[in-house]
């Protein structure tokens, strides 16, 4: 049997990133963050000095750039070249920016071309998985970059976990001072993006999860017994 392939999207602070790598780490899959991928394409714009609104330069950009995703879900990168951005991805700086890139149509189908090969490759032997499969997240990829996945996983949480979540995550407490700095992030960037790709409602064929009220490891049962469910 060819590796098997998991596609978890949801909108920001459901816990797809978390939730991903570990389902991947207990199963031993590959993890591909694709919204990493938007990040670094940010991060290489404004490296290479490309404005961001012009659209056709940064495609232009976008198509050289020399990106490597490392999968290892106990330890996922980014490179770009040489360089190393897995840290610098996560700067409020690209947070701020990366839906103008996200956005950017051109660049939508280089990206989802790469992801396409990135999973397709990860279900043969020369895969850095050896032919066990992917867990790949983010916001398309169970309705346009992976549809045909095994596993297909729209992840949810009500606003007020969300935004709990990423106020703990950035600031260390979900007081209403971080509750407040978090929100542009968590509910505008969701906004914006949901302009050019559907991640808030499930299409067919996909499994809605709530987690409001479960904790991560109830989570992560929940989607390793759907995963369970199509192996058997
Ligand atoms: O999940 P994240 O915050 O790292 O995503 C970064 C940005 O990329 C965010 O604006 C959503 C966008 N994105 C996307 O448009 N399509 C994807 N498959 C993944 C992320």
């Amino acid at each position: 049997m060819t590796g098997i392939v998991i596609a978890i999207d949801g909108p920001s602070g459901s816990g797809k990133s978390t939730i991903s790598k570990r389902v991947a780490a207990d199963l031993g899959l590959s993890y591909l963050d694709t919204g990493a991928m938007y990040r670094a394409a940010t991060w290489w714009c404004l490296d290479q000095g490309v404005p961001l609104e012009d659209a056709d330069a940064v495609a232009e950009a976008v198509a050289e750039m020399p990106l490597e995703m490392v999968m290892d879900p106990a330890a996922p990168a980014v490179r770009v070249g040489r360089a190393d951005i897995t840290s610098a991805i996560r700067s409020t700086e690209i947070a701020t920016a990366v839906s103008r890139v996200a956005t950017n149509i051109p660049v939508r189908g280089e990206l989802r071309r790469l992801q396409r090969a990135i999973i397709q490759q990860e279900t043969g032997r020369s895969g850095r998985s050896q032919g066990r499969g992917i867990v790949a997240e983010g916001r398309d990829i169970t309705t346009v970059v992976a549809p045909d996945a095994h596993v297909r996983i729209l992840l949810t949480a009500s606003e007020e976990a969300r935004l709990a979540r990423r106020a703990r995550e950035v600031h260390g407490r979900a007081d209403a001072d971080a509750i407040a700095a978090t929100t542009d992030q968590v509910l505008r960037r969701d906004r914006d993006d949901s302009t050019v790709s559907s991640f808030l409602t499930a299409s067919d064929g996909v499994t809605t999860v709530d987690s409001s009220a479960l904790t991560l490891d109830q989570t992560v049962d929940v989607v390793r017994r759907l995963i369970e469910e199509v192996r058997a």
